[in-house]
């Protein structure tokens, strides 16, 4: 991003969301991103502004309230809650939190309206052309084509009315040479070019106002009109720092450092905002960062998709920093990523249970017995403890240029990678067989100050990514966050400490995930994918045609074989014949109900054209029929009377 000017407050923000949506974790992957971002210089001792908020005007937003018998304003003050909920919980550390339908709102965009208006950059017309209310966004005929919106694939509605435009048209040049000459005002650099081509190709005037609906704030200089939802929505980033308010906080504060949004809001942020800000003679933000997108379990966020990544069950379940720390660690930021279960508990386990949580137990747990629980003092180095000491130095100097490129990714992995180094340097010195000899006493010293010195820098480094856990780390250690008034870059030099601070173990950093609990939150999300289509009340089932019932080959077999899987409480491992001599290998989670001896030789009902699967890492070749008491105990479907296998069951 380039180095902004020491004084000036970092100022970063998020898209303001859409009031009509529940928070899913795409907002919480650009909340938790600028969180970063803030907590980061913050610890490095700069005023910090970080801004996010609610987006509550627009024809999406009134006609969503209508469908549920709402006013627009009670439909945005539940969906504030939410909001501000989920980021409580997610311990986003914003300083500030808008609503457009403040009043403070209101003078900021009257403010730069009438800057631009003075300009000469606002004139009345009359408006034709194609609008999709889903998206809030003007396409032209060709955009649309035959498939509906380009953006959603949605129809689009055709809007002829009076409305003001904004001269876009007289800043092409103007925006044209700003992206070119500052390569880091568009970031990722491919979403840069996308932009470069975009405006290469022209830039349109812009309709701004409408008058078909009235749930927005009206044109300062003509009332019966409002203003396009996403004039007054970028404006949020003016308002919170004062603009039409607070002049001197205003110039402290704007320009914007960062507008970190989702790459489906770039040109918004990429072509309009630059363009209306170049108009009204306000400086520009320095970096627009477009992330990219999550799916779930390879699969697009749809609405039942989205409650097994709900924010909030995800903190419950796992816990606040390890969801913290996968959707920062999974994907680099401008990329799209998928947000799979399996994988969320495999990095949960690996990194942070294992890797991160040993790491300090083993470590703590040391200096409590063999040093009765004071971090001794070192003494002599040798080349072990050199190297480990500049490869902590050097990670803590990374990770400027990290941030300066929202690299979250590549800054984890480079934290993480002290943390293995410090794993194989107690591999490599082995306190334990020092602290056989009491010659080596010494040595044992300098390992284990050694040890709770990277510790220390762990706890510095993984602050900005995970507070608890940095907080957890640094108590254990007995030693606190920063000292008031001590300069970072003091705290963050190797020797920091000098040891003589008393630790206190303390439980585990992160629990290991249960694989067992994956395949299940596996398998119910393959169930929810499945029942996407079907209606949300359960007995409410949805009517299928025999065809499509006869599409299931379903078989009678008989199980040969049954044995654990290995590693699973849940699973069983069967082996069915399934006639005409062939066997099949099935994986059923039946273990808590029947002991692999009472299964052979029963009479079953298998799916025998399912697609195969893994479960723990084992091939099941279709699945048996079974059935589920309330108390949830498993029963198999069997026959009244005995079937050959390959029989065909209807
Ligand atoms: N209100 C506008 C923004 C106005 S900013 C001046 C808006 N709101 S939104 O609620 O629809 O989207 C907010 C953000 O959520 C966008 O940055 C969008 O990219 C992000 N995401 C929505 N779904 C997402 C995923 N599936 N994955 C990642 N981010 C996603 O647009």
């Amino acid at each position: 991003m380039g180095d902004p000017p020491a004084a000036k407050t970092f100022y970063v923000t998020t898209p303001i969301y859409y009031v009509n949506d529940v928070p899913h974790i795409g907002h919480a992957y650009t909340t938790l991103s600028a969180d970063v971002l803030a907590r980061y210089h913050r610890l490095r001792g700069r005023e910090v502004f970080f801004l996010t908020g609610t987006d509550e005007h627009g024809q999406k937003v009134q006609r969503s309230a209508a469908e549920q018998g709402l006013e627009p304003i009670e439909l945005a003050d539940r969906t504030v809650e939410r909001f501000q909920a989920i980021w409580e919980a997610l311990h986003i550390s914003n300083d500030d939190f808008i609503r457009t339908t403040e009043p403070r709102h209101r003078r900021a965009v009257e403010a730069i309206f009438r800057r631009i208006d003075e300009a000469g950059d606002i004139y009345p017309g009359e408006y034709e052309g194609l609008y999709c209310v889903p998206c809030e966004t003007f396409w032209t005929e060709l955009q649309v084509g035959e498939g509906g919106c380009p953006s959603c694939g949605r129809p689009v509605e055709t809007v002829r009315e009076k409305s003001y435009f904004f001269r876009m048209s007289r800043y092409e040049k103007r925006l044209l040479e700003h992206i070119e000459r500052h390569p880091e005002f568009i970031q990722p650099e491919s979403r840069r070019n996308e932009i470069l081509s975009f405006v290469r190709q022209g830039l349109k005037d812009l309709s701004i106002s409408r008058t078909t609906f009235d749930w927005g704030l009206p044109v300062p200089t003509d009332p019966s009109h409002v203003l396009y939802v996403w004039f007054d929505a970028l404006t949020n980033y003016l308002t919170a720092p004062g603009l039409g308010t607070d002049p001197e906080r205003f110039e402290r504060i704007w320009p914007a450092d960062v507008h970190l949004i989702g790459k489906d809001i770039l040109r918004f942020h990429a072509v309009y905002w630059p363009t209306f800000l170049m108009a009204a003679g306000l400086p520009l933000p320095r970096v627009v960062f477009g992330h990219g997108w999550w799916t779930v379990e390879g699969q697009k966020m749809s609405k039942s998709l989205r409650n097994v990544v709900d924010p909030l069950w995800l903190i419950e379940t796992y816990g606040v920093d390890a969801v913290r720390y996968f959707l920062l660690r999974e994907v680099s930021f401008g990329a799209d990523g998928d947000f799979s279960h399996r994988a969320f508990i495999g990095r949960l386990n690996a990194d942070l249970a294992n890797d991160l949580g040993n790491l300090l137990s083993r470590t703590v747990g040391m200096i409590q017995k063999y040093c009765d629980g004071v971090v001794p003092e070192p003494s002599e180095e040798t080349a072990l403890e050199v190297a480990f000491r500049e490869r902590a130095e050097a990670v803590m100097v990374a990770q400027d240029g990290f941030m300066a490129q929202c690299a979250f990714q590549k800054a984890l992995i480079n934290i993480f990678e002290l943390v293995a180094a410090a794993n194989k340097y107690v591999d490599e010195t082995a306190p334990f067989k020092l602290a056989k000899r009491e010659a080596d006493r010494p040595r044992l010293r300098t390992v284990l100050y050694t040890l709770a010195e990277g510790l220390r820098f762990l706890r510095l480094l993984t602050d900005p990514y995970m507070p608890t856990t940095a907080a957890k780390i640094g108590c254990q250690l007995g030693i606190p966050a920063l000292e008031p008034g001590r300069p970072f870059n003091e705290v963050s030099r190797w020797g920091g400490t000098e040891g003589g601070q008393t630790i206190h173990e303390g439980p585990k950093l992160f629990p290991r995930i249960e694989e067992d609990r994956a395949v299940a939150i596996h398998e119910e999300v393959a169930r929810l994918a499945d029942a996407e289509e079907a209606p949300p009340e359960e007995d409410a089932v949805e009517e299928i045609g025999i065809e499509e019932f006869q599409r299931v080959s379903l078989r009678t077999a008989r199980i040969v074989a049954a044995e654990p899987v290995p590693k699973s409480k849940k699973l069983l491992k069967l082996t069915v014949e399934v006639g005409g001599g062939e066997q099949r290998q099935l994986v059923a989670g039946i273990a808590q109900d029947y002991t692999p001896e009472a299964l052979v030789g029963k009479s079953v009902v298998v799916v025998t054209n399912l697609k195969p699967a893994r479960l723990m890492g084992v091939e099941s070749q279709g699945m048996v029929l079974a059935g589920e008491t309330p108390e949830g105990k498993v029963v198999l479907a069997t026959f009244d009377e005995p079937l050959e296998p390959g029989c065909v069951v209807k």
